[in-house]
């Protein structure tokens, strides 16, 4: 009588840890096929915006401009303005375009500091060049602004 008690208990037991592993091995596989797992996944793969790393423009940028205005745009205090939000990379693409090719001199203010220092032409650049790497900062250093396009760098540049 004893024994048969003691048998029931562990088939009960034996019982319970089966459901058990068969719940959490059936869970697994409805998480491994759930629509919104799923759509979450692509979503972080294939964000709306692109990734500044997949950006060409972001090789432009390092190898000729974050000398001056640093990894993250934020500039040098006096001397290289920043092209975060409150900067002119906001302005009309044509006249960045044409800051790119004649270079800037002179007193300005950007996001309300004083700058009174000179930046180069960037004119060695390609069209190509330097319409990915407009394009990069307009969309990086928590800019928002639309793309610009090799054939508006050409236009600029050749004065049409
Ligand atoms: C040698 C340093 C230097 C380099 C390299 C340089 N800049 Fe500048 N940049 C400056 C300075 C200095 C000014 C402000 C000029 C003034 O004071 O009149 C400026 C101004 C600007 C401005 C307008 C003001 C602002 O901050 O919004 C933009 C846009 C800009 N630079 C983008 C670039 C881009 C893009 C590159 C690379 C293709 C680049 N710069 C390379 C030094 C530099």
């Amino acid at each position: 009588m004893k024994i048969r008690f003691i048998q029931l208990i562990f088939s009960a037991l034996f019982g319970m840890l089966l459901i058990s592993c068969q719940n959490s091995s059936t869970n697994k596989k409805v998480e491994a096929v759930s629509p919104e797992l799923l759509s979450a996944e692509i979503a972080k793969r294939m964000p709306s915006q692109p990734v500044e790393e997949e950006l060409p423009g972001k090789t432009v940028y390092i190898n000729n401009c974050l000398s001056c205005h640093q990894s993250d745009g934020s500039g040098v205090p006096n001397k290289h303005p920043p092209l975060g939000p409150g900067s002119w990379i906001g302005k009309d693409p044509k006249e960045l375009v044409a800051i790119m090719m004649k270079g800037l001199s002179g007193q300005i203010e950007v996001d309300g500091q004083i700058y009174k220092n000179h930046m180069p032409s960037q004119a060695k650049l390609t069209d190509e060049e330097l319409a990915d790497v407009l394009t990069y900062i307009r969309s990086s250093f928590g800019n928002n602004f639309g793309p610009v396009t090799a054939a508006l760098v050409e236009k600029v540049r050749s004065g049409r």
